[in-house]
């Protein structure tokens, strides 16, 4: 086992699980489209050395309104994400970028 030292300044996690149809799962939600856009927005922007996008299994929030999110290190969980609120996470995400930048000098 190596320890990986390097980190990336964000990584967010997207659950794209899918189950058989009629049961609740991210894959029925929009999942998958949503991961896809924050991945496309990380490396459209420059940013994917430093913005992990990772999709997962079932984080454990099933629903049948929108996706499991979360984003560390912040440590933040969403649930019910909907494809239209995508834009708030990437907000979150530069926002909280810039401000890490800042304050490095
Ligand atoms: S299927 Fe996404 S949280 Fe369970």
């Amino acid at each position: 086992m190596q320890q990986i030292t390097y980190k990336p300044l964000k990584h967010i996690l997207v659950c794209t699980n899918e189950r058989e149809q009629g049961k609740d799962c991210c894959s029925h939600v929009k999942g998958y489209e949503i991961f896809r856009e924050l991945k496309d927005w990380a490396k459209s922007s420059g940013l994917s050395s430093k913005v992990w996008v990772t999709r997962t299994g079932c984080l454990g929030f099933c629903n049948n309104v929108g996706a499991t999110v979360v984003i560390y290190p912040d440590e933040l969980w969403f649930k019910q994400v909907k494809k239209e609120e995508v834009q708030k996470i990437k907000d979150f995400i530069l926002d909280s970028i810039n401000k890490a930048l800042y304050q490095s000098g």
